[in-house]
């Protein structure tokens, strides 16, 4: 037997029993008559002791030969400490060794195993099975691991049935490129990892399934940022004979039972808002919700003065900062010079201080008056103590660039509380989206969403004014999911091909077997998919998906611990029909 009990479970209520405990040597601190030992495992830790007075004079010899991360094993009795440490469960005990057995020996770890390590993240990631021992990485992966255990229970108490799909298939857009995999036995052909299992959830409706779920990987070669990985983890959801409000229902259920069980919190207010309506106020498609900071379209107040900046513009709008006006003039110009980072890309900013008295200082007071100014802060409710921060320009790029400036203030003031929690439906998202590029038109969420009923006629005339039955769901300004409800129906799949830029041939070509699907009785459906990862982290108080993942990729997609992706040999590769035989 290795152990009797773990290191992160012997309480004074152990005192006197014999017991064995395995585990890693955490840390080993030698007062010369004394030495003591942490040990570690994934429970805790546990302090073991030797002194010349109790411990035979070789064990502690054995002891002092220890390193870091040997794995070790000890037969012991559990004592009560005389200094005891209340920082961990049990630090009222000590175990006084009376065997050591060296179980393995470790090289010294490149870096230390401690919660605040001195490893930079490469490092980190190049031994992620040592930083796996550290509590922050440990304590994010089981926290991964309850939340995916409480959606599987309450999707499968609510009748989902979990089921898998493949992963050697054909495209499915979802948006991003797809990874592709070379096939043996057919030569000069590739399956497509799946960007997400759309089409197969889909078939499965059409299979009579009727409420479907996975907990399934998607793969999508796009550019990486924080909340973004090649390879993520979906929790996939459809149902048939369903319209938007069930979806939302059932997956509002979901969110509320999620936050209740693993984070104790009570939601009560679940609000929906339009798309056009989350642009307006918020310049955004997942706004933050749990601060105000709204946005004010200063269009009306604003134009028609002299400030030809703003007379030109297609959107003058600004937001009010809660207590802004205490900044100086260098703490002005230095969010002034944000905005201006290329990251960001306003022009410039304009501002205007709300005085405690009630007065207006601005930096364009030589084209508005002190009533013009009040009207700015009437439209952004702008408080006395405020700071009114206004862009402008093109309508879709300035709104972007408050949100941007929003957010980052909202983080200074410490607004973004990551224990709060505030889940949002946008709902109503555009069908289609232009491609400002190649000037076509794209699925905005994918080509198998259904517009708004009425709309189809909608989408020969002014194809960005349709509207779908497509929804996300978003969490303290993330996104933690989206779907829709889907089209069913043959003739109208094709109609959208064509409108997304198919000719028939391609879609048949492509999702013939789908539109093949759809001729048997295609119940209506629809579904929506969790990025698993992102709402983990967001659970965790953290937006970085990163150290939520076991194995995570790196900003350029790459393993750095098994050095993936790789070159594979010129026969593996001739065996792929992938390279020519040159001799
Ligand atoms: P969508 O593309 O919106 O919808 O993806 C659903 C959710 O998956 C998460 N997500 C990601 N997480 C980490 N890394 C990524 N690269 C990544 N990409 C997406 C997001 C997102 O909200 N088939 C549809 C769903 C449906 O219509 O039912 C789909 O995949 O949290």
């Amino acid at each position: 037997m290795y152990r009797s009990h773990t290191c992160g479970e012997l309480r004074e209520s152990h005192i006197d029993q014999k017991v064995t405990l395995s585990g890693w040597v955490h840390k080993i601190r030698d007062k010369g008559f004394v030495a003591w030992v942490d040990l570690r495992d994934r429970y805790g830790i546990t302090q073991l002791v030797f002194d010349e007075d109790r411990t035979s004079s070789k064990l502690i010899a054995q002891a002092r030969d220890l390193g870091r991360e040997f794995v070790v094993q000890v037969n012991g009795v559990v004592i009560e400490r005389v200094s005891k440490n209340a920082n961990i469960p049990t630090g009222n005990i000590e175990v006084l060794v009376e065997e050591l057995a060296v179980l393995n020996e470790s090289k010294t770890p490149p870096f230390t195993i401690e919660d605040e390590t001195d490893g930079g993240e490469d490092l980190r990631m190049k031994y992620r099975y040592l930083d796996i021992r550290r509590n922050p990485v440990k304590n994010n992966l089981v926290f991964r691991s309850k939340v995916t255990m409480a959606v599987r229970k309450y999707l499968s108490e609510e009748g989902f049935i979990e089921v898998e799909t493949p992963y050697l298939i054909k495209s499915t857009p979802e948006g991003a490129r797809d990874f592709v995999v070379p096939s043996r036995m057919n030569e000069g052909q590739f399956y497509a990892l799946p960007q997400s299992p759309q089409t197969f959830k889909q078939l499965l409706m059409v299979g009579g399934l009727d409420k479907y779920f996975q907990i399934v990987k998607c793969f999508r070669d796009e550019d990486l940022r924080a909340d973004r990985q090649p390879e993520f983890t979906q929790i996939d959801c459809e149902m048939a004979f369903v319209e938007q409000e069930d979806i939302l229902n059932a997956f509002e259920g979901l969110t509320k039972y999620l936050l209740k069980e693993i984070k104790g919190v009570e939601i009560e207010k679940f609000p929906r808002m339009t798309f056009d309506e989350a642009m307006k106020r918020y310049g955004n498609d997942k706004p933050d919700i749990r601060f105000g900071m709204e946005f004010g379209e200063l269009n009306e107040v604003a134009q028609h003065k002299e400030f030809n900046v703003f007379n030109s513009a297609e959107l003058v709008v600004g937001i009010a900062v809660p207590g802004g006006n205490s900044y100086t003039r260098k703490e002005i110009d230095k969010l002034t010079d944000w905005v201006k980072r290329p990251q960001v890309g306003a022009l410039g900013m304009v501002y205007c201080r709300c005085n405690e008295d009630g007065s207006f200082k601005s930096s364009v007071d030589k084209f508005y008056d002190q009533e013009d100014l009040a009207k700015w802060a009437e439209v952004t409710d702008a408080k006395a103590g405020d700071l009114i921060c206004v862009l402008s320009g093109d309508k879709n790029k300035v709104r972007a660039q408050l949100s941007a400036l929003r957010m980052e203030l909202a983080e200074r003031l410490g607004l973004r509380n990551p224990e709060e929690f505030a889940p949002l439906w946008v709902i109503d998202f555009p069908l289609l989206e232009l491609d400002e590029e190649t000037g076509n038109y794209h699925a905005m969420h994918h080509p198998f969403t259904s517009p708004k009923p009425g709309q189809l006629e909608l989408l020969e005339t002014d194809p960005s004014a349709v509207r779908a039955n497509a929804y996300d769901l978003v969490l303290n300004g993330n996104e933690i999911g989206g779907g829709s409800i889907r089209i069913h129906d043959k003739e109208i799949q094709s109609t959208m091909f064509g409108h997304l830029g198919f000719t028939p041939e391609e879609a048949k070509a492509q999702f013939g077997f789908l539109m093949d699907a759809f001729q048997y009785g295609a119940p209506p459906h629809g579904g929506i998919a969790f990025g698993l990862d992102r709402l983990v982290a967001i659970l965790g108080g953290q937006e970085t998906i990163r150290d939520f993942i076991a194995f995570p990729k790196n900003n350029s997609g790459r393993d750095v611990m098994i050095d993936a992706p790789a070159p594979i040999d010129d026969g593996q590769l001739r065996e792929l029909n992938l390279k020519l035989d040159i001799q």
